[in-house]
Protein backbone atom coordinates (compact mmCIF):
# COMPACT_ATOMS: atom_id res chain seq x y z
CA UNK A 1 0.00 0.00 0.00
CA UNK A 2 1.52 3.58 -0.78
CA UNK A 3 2.00 5.93 1.80
CA UNK A 4 0.89 9.50 1.70
CA UNK A 5 2.79 11.87 3.95
CA UNK A 6 4.39 15.02 3.98
CA UNK A 7 6.93 16.56 2.20
CA UNK A 8 9.08 19.67 1.36
CA UNK A 9 8.79 20.17 -2.77
CA UNK A 10 10.21 22.88 -4.79
CA UNK A 11 7.16 23.00 -7.84
CA UNK A 12 9.11 26.01 -10.00
CA UNK A 13 12.13 27.70 -9.81
CA UNK A 14 13.00 30.33 -7.70
CA UNK A 15 9.50 30.58 -5.64
CA UNK A 16 9.28 29.20 -2.13
CA UNK A 17 9.15 25.52 -1.11
CA UNK A 18 6.13 23.99 0.01
CA UNK A 19 4.83 21.53 1.96
CA UNK A 20 2.58 18.81 0.24
CA UNK A 21 1.17 15.64 0.47
CA UNK A 22 3.46 13.46 -1.51
CA UNK A 23 2.84 9.34 -2.56
CA UNK A 24 5.59 6.76 -1.27
CA UNK A 25 5.15 3.64 -2.85
CA UNK A 26 6.48 0.88 -0.79
CA UNK A 27 9.50 -1.24 -2.02
CA UNK A 28 10.20 -3.13 -4.98
CA UNK A 29 13.06 -5.17 -5.79
CA UNK A 30 16.36 -3.65 -4.41
CA UNK A 31 14.40 -0.83 -2.82
CA UNK A 32 14.53 0.31 0.58
CA UNK A 33 11.15 2.19 2.40
CA UNK A 34 13.42 4.75 5.14
CA UNK A 35 10.93 6.08 8.04
CA UNK A 36 13.21 9.57 7.98
CA UNK A 37 14.04 11.05 11.47
CA UNK A 38 15.78 13.97 10.71
CA UNK A 39 17.60 15.72 7.15
CA UNK A 40 19.52 18.64 6.79
CA UNK A 41 19.17 21.86 4.87
CA UNK A 42 21.89 22.02 2.24
CA UNK A 43 22.96 24.57 0.07
CA UNK A 44 22.37 22.46 -3.04
CA UNK A 45 18.55 22.02 -1.89
CA UNK A 46 18.81 25.48 -2.74
CA UNK A 47 20.05 25.25 -6.11
CA UNK A 48 17.45 22.85 -6.61
CA UNK A 49 15.24 25.06 -5.93
CA UNK A 50 16.96 27.78 -7.91
CA UNK A 51 16.77 25.80 -10.91
CA UNK A 52 20.66 25.22 -10.78
CA UNK A 53 20.88 21.61 -11.21
CA UNK A 54 18.44 20.93 -13.32
CA UNK A 55 14.73 21.75 -15.04
CA UNK A 56 12.88 18.05 -13.70
CA UNK A 57 10.91 20.34 -11.82
CA UNK A 58 8.81 19.27 -9.11
CA UNK A 59 11.65 18.29 -6.61
CA UNK A 60 11.51 16.31 -3.80
CA UNK A 61 14.39 18.38 -1.38
CA UNK A 62 16.52 17.03 1.30
CA UNK A 63 19.56 14.72 1.08
CA UNK A 64 20.74 14.79 4.77
CA UNK A 65 19.09 12.19 6.30
CA UNK A 66 19.11 9.77 8.92
CA UNK A 67 16.41 7.34 9.65
CA UNK A 68 15.00 3.66 10.34
CA UNK A 69 14.24 1.21 8.06
CA UNK A 70 10.84 0.67 7.30
CA UNK A 71 10.72 -1.89 4.56
CA UNK A 72 12.50 -3.31 1.97
CA UNK A 73 11.92 -5.30 -1.33
CA UNK A 74 12.87 -8.45 -2.54
CA UNK A 75 16.76 -9.25 -2.99
CA UNK A 76 17.67 -6.84 -0.25
CA UNK A 77 20.37 -8.56 2.43
CA UNK A 78 22.34 -5.89 3.75
CA UNK A 79 20.05 -4.13 5.48
CA UNK A 80 16.92 -4.94 7.36
CA UNK A 81 13.79 -3.41 8.59
CA UNK A 82 14.70 -1.61 12.06
CA UNK A 83 17.95 -0.78 11.30
CA UNK A 84 19.57 2.79 11.99
CA UNK A 85 20.72 4.26 8.21
CA UNK A 86 22.22 7.07 7.32
CA UNK A 87 21.10 7.97 3.50
CA UNK A 88 24.25 8.54 0.47
CA UNK A 89 24.06 9.35 -2.74
CA UNK A 90 27.11 6.88 -3.90
CA UNK A 91 25.05 3.33 -3.66
CA UNK A 92 28.18 1.83 -6.27
CA UNK A 93 27.43 0.09 -8.70
CA UNK A 94 30.35 -3.10 -8.29
CA UNK A 95 30.54 -3.73 -12.73
CA UNK A 96 31.20 0.01 -14.12
CA UNK A 97 34.74 0.98 -15.93
CA UNK A 98 35.31 2.96 -12.40
CA UNK A 99 34.68 0.05 -9.62
CA UNK A 100 35.89 -2.58 -12.07
CA UNK A 101 39.74 -0.69 -12.38
CA UNK A 102 38.90 -1.03 -8.30
CA UNK A 103 37.80 3.13 -7.60
CA UNK A 104 34.26 2.73 -6.48
CA UNK A 105 34.83 5.79 -4.69
CA UNK A 106 34.56 7.26 -8.64
CA UNK A 107 31.91 5.11 -9.34
CA UNK A 108 30.12 6.03 -12.57
CA UNK A 109 26.66 4.07 -12.48
CA UNK A 110 25.38 4.57 -9.18
CA UNK A 111 21.82 3.15 -8.12
CA UNK A 112 18.35 5.55 -6.69
CA UNK A 113 15.03 3.58 -6.56
CA UNK A 114 13.37 2.98 -9.89
CA UNK A 115 9.50 3.67 -8.42
CA UNK A 116 8.61 7.22 -8.71
CA UNK A 117 7.49 9.02 -5.62
CA UNK A 118 4.77 11.43 -6.48
CA UNK A 119 2.28 14.33 -5.73
CA UNK A 120 -1.51 13.18 -4.62
CA UNK A 121 -2.08 13.80 -8.16
CA UNK A 122 0.49 11.20 -9.83
CA UNK A 123 3.01 13.92 -11.02
CA UNK A 124 6.22 12.13 -10.51
CA UNK A 125 8.60 14.21 -8.23
CA UNK A 126 12.66 14.35 -8.80
CA UNK A 127 14.29 13.67 -5.55
CA UNK A 128 17.64 15.99 -4.69
CA UNK A 129 20.36 13.15 -5.12
CA UNK A 130 17.94 10.81 -5.67
CA UNK A 131 17.15 10.95 -2.67
CA UNK A 132 14.30 13.29 -1.72
CA UNK A 133 14.28 13.45 2.44
CA UNK A 134 12.61 16.12 3.84
CA UNK A 135 9.13 13.45 4.20
CA UNK A 136 8.06 11.30 6.60
CA UNK A 137 9.23 8.48 4.65
CA UNK A 138 10.95 8.49 1.55
CA UNK A 139 11.75 5.78 -1.19
CA UNK A 140 15.66 4.79 -1.79
CA UNK A 141 17.54 1.90 -3.32
CA UNK A 142 19.03 -0.49 -0.99
CA UNK A 143 22.41 0.59 -1.25
CA UNK A 144 22.00 4.32 -0.61
CA UNK A 145 20.82 3.15 3.25
CA UNK A 146 24.06 2.39 4.85
CA UNK A 147 23.66 0.46 8.97
CA UNK A 148 25.38 2.48 11.57
CA UNK A 149 25.26 2.52 15.40
CA UNK A 150 21.84 3.43 16.43
CA UNK A 151 23.12 5.26 19.78
CA UNK A 152 23.92 8.21 17.47
CA UNK A 153 21.75 11.42 17.16
CA UNK A 154 19.99 11.11 14.05
CA UNK A 155 20.15 15.41 13.64
CA UNK A 156 24.09 14.45 13.74
CA UNK A 157 24.54 11.67 11.78
CA UNK A 158 21.92 12.73 8.88
CA UNK A 159 24.76 15.31 8.27
CA UNK A 160 27.09 12.53 7.11
CA UNK A 161 25.19 12.05 3.69
CA UNK A 162 26.59 15.06 2.06
CA UNK A 163 27.95 18.27 3.07
CA UNK A 164 30.18 16.91 6.83
CA UNK A 165 31.64 13.79 4.83
CA UNK A 166 32.41 16.05 1.29
CA UNK A 167 34.80 18.49 3.57
CA UNK A 168 36.16 15.51 6.19
CA UNK A 169 36.75 13.40 2.73
CA UNK A 170 38.15 16.46 0.24
CA UNK A 171 41.18 16.84 2.64
CA UNK A 172 41.78 13.24 4.07
CA UNK A 173 40.95 11.62 1.32
CA UNK A 174 41.26 14.32 -1.97
CA UNK A 175 44.06 15.73 0.10
CA UNK A 176 45.80 13.53 1.80
CA UNK A 177 46.19 15.63 4.83
CA UNK A 178 48.14 13.49 7.28
CA UNK A 179 50.59 14.04 10.51
CA UNK A 180 52.82 17.35 10.44
CA UNK A 181 51.03 18.82 7.32
CA UNK A 182 50.19 22.55 6.69
CA UNK A 183 46.73 23.01 5.31
CA UNK A 184 44.59 26.21 4.44
CA UNK A 185 40.54 25.64 3.76
CA UNK A 186 39.04 28.19 2.00
CA UNK A 187 35.23 28.72 3.36
CA UNK A 188 34.14 27.44 6.52
CA UNK A 189 30.67 26.08 5.94
CA UNK A 190 29.82 23.00 6.69
CA UNK A 191 31.95 21.88 4.21
CA UNK A 192 35.42 23.48 5.04
CA UNK A 193 34.62 23.13 8.69
CA UNK A 194 34.73 19.00 8.15
CA UNK A 195 37.64 19.90 6.32
CA UNK A 196 39.36 21.13 9.31
CA UNK A 197 37.86 18.35 11.94
CA UNK A 198 39.57 16.25 9.52
CA UNK A 199 43.28 17.83 9.60
CA UNK A 200 43.19 17.80 13.44
CA UNK A 201 41.75 13.92 13.63
CA UNK A 202 45.01 12.91 11.26
CA UNK A 203 47.51 15.30 12.72
CA UNK A 204 47.86 18.30 10.68
CA UNK A 205 50.71 20.63 12.20
CA UNK A 206 49.14 23.91 11.02
CA UNK A 207 45.64 24.53 10.12
CA UNK A 208 44.47 27.89 8.56
CA UNK A 209 40.87 28.87 8.24
CA UNK A 210 39.81 31.54 5.46
CA UNK A 211 36.94 33.06 5.39
CA UNK A 212 35.08 36.53 5.16
CA UNK A 213 32.68 36.09 8.00
CA UNK A 214 34.58 36.80 11.73
CA UNK A 215 31.71 34.10 12.88
CA UNK A 216 32.59 31.61 11.05
CA UNK A 217 36.32 32.10 11.22
CA UNK A 218 35.35 31.48 15.39
CA UNK A 219 33.29 28.60 14.67
CA UNK A 220 36.69 26.77 12.24
CA UNK A 221 38.52 27.53 15.79
CA UNK A 222 36.60 25.35 17.66
CA UNK A 223 36.73 22.30 15.12
CA UNK A 224 40.43 23.16 15.39
CA UNK A 225 41.47 25.84 13.30
CA UNK A 226 45.04 26.92 14.34
CA UNK A 227 45.19 30.23 12.88
CA UNK A 228 42.65 32.16 10.99
CA UNK A 229 42.43 34.58 8.43
CA UNK A 230 39.94 37.32 7.40
CA UNK A 231 40.21 37.21 3.73
CA UNK A 232 37.87 40.66 3.57
CA UNK A 233 41.03 42.36 5.86
CA UNK A 234 43.71 40.59 4.82
CA UNK A 235 45.35 39.32 1.38
CA UNK A 236 45.03 35.80 2.18
CA UNK A 237 47.29 34.35 0.10
CA UNK A 238 50.18 36.65 1.56
CA UNK A 239 48.55 36.18 5.44
CA UNK A 240 48.61 31.66 4.42
CA UNK A 241 52.56 32.24 3.35
CA UNK A 242 53.25 33.99 6.40
CA UNK A 243 51.47 31.64 8.36
CA UNK A 244 53.77 28.66 6.66
CA UNK A 245 56.99 30.32 6.83
CA UNK A 246 56.76 31.93 3.80
CA UNK A 247 56.44 28.56 1.92
CA UNK A 248 52.47 27.88 1.40
CA UNK A 249 50.61 25.56 2.68
CA UNK A 250 51.19 21.63 1.32
CA UNK A 251 47.22 21.44 1.00
CA UNK A 252 44.66 24.63 0.30
CA UNK A 253 41.00 23.45 0.54
CA UNK A 254 38.42 25.57 -1.80
CA UNK A 255 35.42 25.06 -0.04
CA UNK A 256 33.04 27.60 -1.53
CA UNK A 257 32.70 27.31 -5.40
CA UNK A 258 34.25 30.29 -6.76
CA UNK A 259 36.97 31.23 -9.16
CA UNK A 260 38.89 34.08 -7.31
CA UNK A 261 39.42 31.47 -4.36
CA UNK A 262 40.18 28.87 -6.53
CA UNK A 263 43.12 31.47 -7.79
CA UNK A 264 44.06 32.04 -4.21
CA UNK A 265 44.08 28.47 -3.38
CA UNK A 266 46.52 27.76 -6.29
CA UNK A 267 48.99 30.38 -4.87
CA UNK A 268 48.30 29.77 -1.39
CA UNK A 269 50.04 26.10 -1.47
CA UNK A 270 53.85 25.37 -1.27
CA UNK A 271 55.61 24.14 -4.04
CA UNK A 272 54.09 20.69 -4.76
CA UNK A 273 51.34 21.46 -2.74
CA UNK A 274 47.95 19.98 -3.18
CA UNK A 275 44.89 22.11 -4.39
CA UNK A 276 41.08 20.49 -3.62
CA UNK A 277 38.35 21.93 -5.44
CA UNK A 278 35.48 20.93 -3.23
CA UNK A 279 32.94 23.83 -3.34
CA UNK A 280 31.03 23.52 -6.38
CA UNK A 281 30.87 25.99 -9.36
CA UNK A 282 27.92 27.21 -11.40
CA UNK A 283 28.01 26.55 -15.29
CA UNK A 284 29.13 30.52 -15.38
CA UNK A 285 32.42 30.01 -13.66
CA UNK A 286 35.49 30.03 -15.68
CA UNK A 287 38.45 28.27 -14.68
CA UNK A 288 41.07 31.21 -13.55
CA UNK A 289 43.29 32.37 -16.28
CA UNK A 290 46.78 32.63 -15.32
CA UNK A 291 50.12 32.23 -17.44
CA UNK A 292 50.87 28.40 -17.94
CA UNK A 293 54.25 28.45 -16.29
CA UNK A 294 52.57 29.32 -13.10
CA UNK A 295 50.64 26.02 -13.16
CA UNK A 296 54.15 24.14 -14.56
CA UNK A 297 55.95 25.90 -12.24
CA UNK A 298 54.48 25.34 -9.12
CA UNK A 299 53.86 21.23 -9.45
CA UNK A 300 51.59 19.00 -7.17
CA UNK A 301 48.26 18.62 -7.75
CA UNK A 302 44.63 20.17 -8.45
CA UNK A 303 42.13 17.39 -7.62
CA UNK A 304 38.51 18.11 -8.13
CA UNK A 305 36.66 16.16 -5.01
CA UNK A 306 33.05 14.48 -5.60
CA UNK A 307 31.67 13.44 -1.98
CA UNK A 308 35.35 13.74 -0.13
CA UNK A 309 36.05 10.29 -2.60
CA UNK A 310 33.99 8.33 0.22
CA UNK A 311 32.53 4.91 0.38
CA UNK A 312 29.88 5.33 2.62
CA UNK A 313 29.79 1.48 3.33
CA UNK A 314 33.45 1.89 4.54
CA UNK A 315 33.61 5.59 6.13
CA UNK A 316 29.91 6.18 7.61
CA UNK A 317 29.93 3.37 10.35
CA UNK A 318 33.53 4.57 11.21
CA UNK A 319 32.78 8.56 11.37
CA UNK A 320 29.77 7.48 13.37
CA UNK A 321 31.96 5.54 15.89
CA UNK A 322 34.83 8.45 16.02
CA UNK A 323 31.54 11.19 16.91
CA UNK A 324 29.78 8.28 19.72
CA UNK A 325 33.87 8.16 21.35
CA UNK A 326 33.62 12.28 21.11
CA UNK A 327 36.77 12.53 18.30
CA UNK A 328 34.50 14.12 15.92
CA UNK A 329 32.21 16.07 16.78
CA UNK A 330 29.26 15.90 14.42
CA UNK A 331 26.67 18.30 17.45
CA UNK A 332 28.64 21.27 16.37
CA UNK A 333 26.95 20.88 12.65
CA UNK A 334 23.64 21.09 14.08
CA UNK A 335 23.20 25.05 14.65
CA UNK A 336 19.18 24.26 15.14
CA UNK A 337 16.80 21.67 14.82
CA UNK A 338 13.50 22.44 12.94
CA UNK A 339 10.07 21.75 11.44
CA UNK A 340 9.06 20.59 7.94
CA UNK A 341 7.24 24.19 7.85
CA UNK A 342 10.70 25.43 8.37
CA UNK A 343 12.52 25.13 5.27
CA UNK A 344 11.97 28.45 3.70
CA UNK A 345 12.94 30.26 6.25
CA UNK A 346 16.30 27.65 6.65
CA UNK A 347 17.72 28.64 3.00
CA UNK A 348 16.89 32.83 4.15
CA UNK A 349 19.60 31.94 7.88
CA UNK A 350 22.19 29.72 5.39
CA UNK A 351 21.86 32.97 3.14
CA UNK A 352 22.76 35.27 5.58
CA UNK A 353 25.07 32.75 6.88
CA UNK A 354 23.74 32.63 10.34
CA UNK A 355 23.95 28.66 10.25
CA UNK A 356 26.10 26.08 9.71
CA UNK A 357 23.34 23.16 9.65
CA UNK A 358 18.95 24.00 10.53
CA UNK A 359 18.66 20.10 10.82
CA UNK A 360 14.89 19.14 10.23
CA UNK A 361 13.77 16.81 12.54
CA UNK A 362 10.43 14.36 11.76
N1 LIG B 1 32.00 18.37 -3.87
C1 LIG B 1 30.99 17.86 -3.20
O1 LIG B 1 30.73 16.66 -3.27
C2 LIG B 1 30.15 18.76 -2.35
C3 LIG B 1 29.19 18.23 -1.45
C4 LIG B 1 28.44 19.12 -0.67
C5 LIG B 1 28.63 20.48 -0.81
N2 LIG B 1 29.55 20.96 -1.70
C6 LIG B 1 29.80 22.39 -1.93
O2 LIG B 1 30.70 22.91 -0.97
C7 LIG B 1 30.52 24.34 -0.91
C8 LIG B 1 30.41 24.77 0.54
O3 LIG B 1 29.22 24.24 1.12
P1 LIG B 1 28.73 24.72 2.57
O4 LIG B 1 27.53 23.94 2.90
O5 LIG B 1 29.88 24.72 3.51
O6 LIG B 1 28.32 26.22 2.21
P2 LIG B 1 28.21 27.51 3.13
O7 LIG B 1 27.50 28.52 2.31
O8 LIG B 1 27.69 27.12 4.45
O9 LIG B 1 29.75 27.96 3.37
C9 LIG B 1 30.50 28.71 2.47
C10 LIG B 1 31.46 29.59 3.28
O10 LIG B 1 32.31 30.28 2.37
C11 LIG B 1 32.50 31.58 2.85
N3 LIG B 1 32.92 32.42 1.72
C12 LIG B 1 32.16 32.96 0.75
N4 LIG B 1 32.94 33.66 -0.11
C13 LIG B 1 34.21 33.55 0.34
C14 LIG B 1 35.46 34.06 -0.10
N5 LIG B 1 35.55 34.84 -1.21
N6 LIG B 1 36.57 33.75 0.61
C15 LIG B 1 36.50 32.98 1.71
N7 LIG B 1 35.34 32.48 2.19
C16 LIG B 1 34.21 32.76 1.51
C17 LIG B 1 31.17 31.94 3.44
O11 LIG B 1 31.29 33.03 4.38
C18 LIG B 1 30.76 30.64 4.12
O12 LIG B 1 31.21 30.58 5.46
C19 LIG B 1 29.28 24.64 -1.75
O13 LIG B 1 29.69 25.05 -3.03
C20 LIG B 1 28.59 23.29 -1.83
O14 LIG B 1 27.75 23.19 -2.96
C21 LIG B 1 30.31 20.12 -2.44
ZN1 LIG C 1 30.28 1.46 -10.40
ZN1 LIG D 1 24.26 18.36 0.38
Amino acid sequence: MPHEVRGVVALEPKKPVRVETIVVPDPGPGEALIDVQACGVCHTDLHYREGGINDEFPFLLGHEAAGVVEAVGDGVTEIEPGDFVVLNWRAVCGECRSCRKGKPQYCFSTANATQPMTLADGTPLSPALGIGAFADKTLVAAGQATKVNAAARPAAAGLLGCGVMAGFGAAAYTGGVGRGDTIAVFGCGGVGDAAIAAAKLNGARTIIAVDLDPTKLAWATDFGATHTVNASETDPVEAVRALTGGYGADICVEAVGNPSVLEQCLFARDLAGTVVQVGVPTPDMTFPALPMVEFFGHGGALKPSWYGDCLPSRDFPALIELYLQGRFDLDRFVSEEIALDDVEAAFHKMERGEVLRSVVVL
